[in-house]
């Protein structure tokens, strides 16, 4: 069969390149994809982006089914579009997507279900909103309620910094809409840790833990990113914490969705914030995959991918399992000059060898000028190892990652600092 992945991510590349590995499976279309889509066996771009012709191809092709990479489709109706027009897809309908879509949206969701998450007020008038910072003390963050690319989020330092991020959204209309109203909430401590399912609308299928270093520089310093690399599984989540995020945070939601006529279909992320109470609170709900979170845990999947999505798509999430090889897979994003401001296109990229069987070089913004691969995005490539320990497996990608080059190169050189030093901590959770 041909199936059809949307997005032209680290993510996509990696979802595709797993597809791809599905005995029943032909080819995957990438639509638009990137560099390294373009150069990976078995897939093929499509240069669309517009929902009617990416139906009409699918009709036209016989495409099995469509998976839905990026939010930005899914909060714009593709699901629905495609179902509407008698075909397959995997991803939430509109309405479910604005788990991610809508801040204020998620909040009251979980206020309505007793979802553990930091508490909130929302505004879409600047006065208030800064007369509600002014009344409250300690450390805040202001949140865009829309989709801001990743950057409607200010975890302000001080009031000042806060009503700064309160005027530029609000009043400033930085995010246009999106910041039209603005979500304050309280700011959480603890270690984060991504919490991927898959969901039917009823069923639940848990994906492998991962954590994300969001911030640019070591250390977790600088300013905040896509992802700068993540590994695969998150022992900070343990088992009995796996069993109550599952119980406490992705049960409740999937089961209000679908109480409340809206049936959540799709992966579902949970961003969670470990406290040091050892509670989990959600900081923000996706209704996607992460990017890079998905290309550590692409490496682990050892099932037949393909199969998993289509038991999701037929409402069979129960009837299936995901097996997970024991390693720990780590990538590392190598992102652009300039990243993540004004990243700059066009340089080229040298290095990129074949890997061995343990190491996966995903692309995101990359492109092919000519049979030069060049970079086309903010973060150009996520180098993904596997290795019996994290340490195994950072040393191994950082080897893959430093063979790699392009002017003015950004890399953090401690992705899953958290991890190796947690080492020999015990127990973990796939
Ligand atoms: P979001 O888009 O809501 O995930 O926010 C992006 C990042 O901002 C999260 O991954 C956290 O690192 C941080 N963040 C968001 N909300 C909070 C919060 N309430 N407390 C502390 N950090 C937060
Ligand atoms: N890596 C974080 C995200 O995909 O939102």
């Amino acid at each position: 069969m041909k199936l059809l992945v949307i997005g032209s991510g680290g993510r996509e590349h990696a979802l595709a390149w797993r597809l791809k590995q599905s005995p029943r499976v032909q080819k995957v279309y990438v639509a638009p994809g990137n560099g390294g889509t373009a150069r990976e066996e078995g897939l093929e771009n499509l240069p669309l982006t517009a929902f009617p012709e990416l139906i009409e191809f699918c009709q036209r092709d016989g495409v099995a089914f469509t998976l839905v990479g990026p939010e930005a489709p899914l909060a714009e109706g593709i699901v629905d579009a495609f179902r509407g027009a008698g075909l397959k897809v995997f991803g939430p309908t509109r309405a479910a997507a604005q788990l991610e879509s809508s801040k204020d949206f998620a909040k009251q969701f979980m206020t309505r279900h007793g979802i553990p998450t930091a508490a909130f007020a929302t505004f879409t008038d600047a006065a208030a909103a800064h007369a509600y910072l002014d009344a409250r003390g300690g450390a805040i963050v202001v949140k865009a309620d829309g989709l801001a690319a990743g950057k409607g989020v200010v975890v302000a330092q001080t009031k000042d910094e806060a009503h700064a991020a309160i005027d530029m959204m609000l009043a400033g209309n930085a995010f246009g809409e999106a910041g039209a109203r603005v979500v304050i909430e309280e700011c959480l401590q603890g270690e984060e840790a991504s919490f991927i399912v898959m969901a039917d609308g009823e069923h639940i299928l848990s994906l492998a833990t991962s954590q994300d270093h969001k911030r640019l520089l070591d250390g977790d310093q600088g300013p905040n990113t896509g992802g700068m690399g993540a590994y695969s599984p998150a022992p900070v989540v343990t088992p009995e914490l796996h069993a109550r995020i599952l119980r406490e945070v992705i049960r409740p939601v999937v089961a209000g969705m679908k109480e409340e006529g809206v049936p959540y279909t799709g992966f579902l992320y949970a961003g969670v914030m470990i406290g040091e109470d050892g509670v989990p609170r959600v900081l923000e709900f996706n209704c996607r995959m992460g990017d890079p979170e998905t290309q550590p845990i692409m490496m682990r999947l050892k099932n037949d991918f393909a199969t998993l999505v289509e038991a999701a798509i037929d409402g069979r999430l129960d009837q299936v399992e995901a097996e997970w090889d024991r390693r720990y897979a780590l990538g590392v994003v190598l992102a652009a000059a300039g990243y993540p401001d004004s990243p700059r296109k066009g340089d080229a990229i040298a290095g990129l060898g074949e890997g061995d069987a343990n190491v996966h070089v995903f692309h995101a913004g990359t492109a092919l000028d000519g049979d030069q691969v060049v970079t086309a995005g903010g973060r150009v490539l996520c180098v993904t190892a596997l290795g019996d320990t994290v340490k195994m497996a950072q040393t191994r990608a950082y080897e893959a990652a430093d063979r790699i080059d392009f002017a003015g190169r950004q890399m953090r050189r401690d992705i899953g600092w958290r991890a190796v030093q947690r080492k020999g901590s015990g127990r973990k959770k796939p």
